[in-house]
């Protein structure tokens, strides 16, 4: 067995434990990242692409942000559609910011890059990681490596593992409270090889369900249907795919999204979900592992970053003040911030989406929410604030 020695363990090599163990080196906070997975298989999954002006703030400050400014597509407002129009929400014009497309295997990539540039210590292929003592001053992970069983003493934990990791497990039982919801529908979702023909995104409400049209660079789009949550994929050929989102997205003044080759479909589910708190002793959740958020907000990993934001000033404060005030309100302070995310989330998926066996009411009440969200400035703000991303401290 090898033993080893860190300040913070970071259980999770998404965009949460990366951009962590990168914060805390800024601060000269020594951390090791165990990750499951292959390094390959980080940067290639494909999820989220929409950052929140804050996020790319925070990225630019903490040096990362050199390719996502070269790269990522600066969007200034997105489009609402109904009825086959289209209603643009202008952000710019209406809360003075903006968000950037780029996809979240990119970060991922600048992330890693950077942290082993600086000899950090990311492990790949991590696997049984198990918490000891966390309810001490020195809890311990143990983690199996090539055959091998490691043990890494740590001041801290953070829990930066996914919906799907060990970490929220290892709270002891009765600690946690779950709060979460679920959606009668999923998202069929596709990366395909076609250049953008519209600028913006184009979020749009359809009788045969709700379509989002997204890009990832002048020649990646990528698209999305609402789906049923037990929707098999291999029922949707390419041909049926694009005739799906052509009739549903096809608007009356001509546009369509221009088709091309399909690099990858895929289907997730829908749900809200938080626990509180979001630490137990010297254990600290951040990202999915505490919270998930359907994608119609696009504020999953936006989310997770603003978590490890506050967790990294936290452990900042602890380590060069040994001041551990921030360390005992993290959860409170990011709990007020996803709560809000999670109404955000939730409210834009129950505008666009059509709800099977929804009232008569319930339906006319939708659309009339849709078509105040498109006639009135202040509703538009209240869209556009929220989308933007809501102010964090500092930045
Ligand atoms: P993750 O990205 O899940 O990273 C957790 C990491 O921990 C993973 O690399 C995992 O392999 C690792 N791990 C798990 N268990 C262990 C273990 N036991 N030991 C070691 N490592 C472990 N958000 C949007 O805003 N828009 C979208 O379109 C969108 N699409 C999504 C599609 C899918 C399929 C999923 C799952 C999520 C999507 N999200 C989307 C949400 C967004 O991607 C997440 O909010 C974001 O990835 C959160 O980052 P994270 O670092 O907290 O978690
Ligand atoms: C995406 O581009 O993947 C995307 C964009 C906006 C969303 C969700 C996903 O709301």
């Amino acid at each position: 067995m090898a033993r080893f020695e860190t300040q913070v363990g970071i259980v999770g090599a998404g965009p949460a434990g990366l951009l962590l163990s990168h914060l805390l080196h800024l601060k000269g906070i020594h951390s090791i990242v165990l990750e499951a997975k292959s390094r390959a298989y980080c940067e290639e999954r494909v999820r989220a692409g929409v950052l929140e002006h804050t996020s790319v703030t925070m990225l630019r400050r903490a040096g990362v942000g050199e390719r996502l400014d070269r790269e990522g597509l600066r969007h200034e407002g997105i489009e609402l559609g109904l009825n086959g129009v289209r209603h643009r929400i202008p952000f710019m014009e209406l809360t003075g910011k903006c968000v950037t497309v780029y996809g979240q295997q990119e970060v991922v990539k600048d992330l890693i890059a950077q942290r082993l540039a600086v000899g950090g210590d990311v492990r790949f292929e991590c696997g049984d990681v198990s918490f000891e003592g966390i309810q001490t001053d020195k809890p311990i992970i143990r983690v199996s490596k090539k055959g091998c069983m490691d043990e890494i003493s740590c001041d801290y934990i953070a829990g930066c593992d996914g919906f799907h990791g060990i970490s929220r497990g290892a709270f002891p039982e009765g600690t946690l409270k779950l709060y979460e919801r679920s959606y009668p529908f999923a998202w069929l979702g596709i990366l395909a090889e076609a250049p953008p023909s519209q600028q913006e995104l184009v979020y749009m409400h359809h009788p045969r369900g709700f379509a989002l049209y997204s890009m990832r660079s002048p020649r990646v789009t990528r698209l999305y249907l609402q789906c049923s949550p037990d929707e098999d994929i291999t029922g949707w050929s390419d041909d049926r795919i694009w005739s799906e989102l052509q009739t549903r997205l096809r608007c009356t003044d001509g546009w369509q999204p221009a088709e091309g080759r399909i690099l990858q479909k895929s289907v997730t589910g829908m749900r809200s979900f938080v626990v509180e708190p979001l630490q137990y002793g010297r254990l600290f959740l951040a990202g999915d592992a505490a919270h998930i958020v359907p994608p119609t907000g696009a504020k999953g990993m936006n989310l997770a970053f603003a978590d490890v934001y506050y967790l990294a000033g936290a452990l900042g404060s602890f380590y060069h003040d040994g001041d551990g005030r921030r360390l005992d309100s993290y959860s409170e302070t990011c709990l007020k911030r996803i709560w809000k995310a999670q109404r955000f989330s939730w409210w834009m998926t129950s505008l666009l989406h059509r709800f099977e066996n929804e009232s008569e009411f319930d339906h006319k009440r939708q659309l009339a929410e849709l078509e105040y969200v498109m006639m009135s400035r202040a509703a538009a703000t209240s869209l556009a604030e929220n989308y933007v991303g809501l102010p964090l401290e500092g930045m």
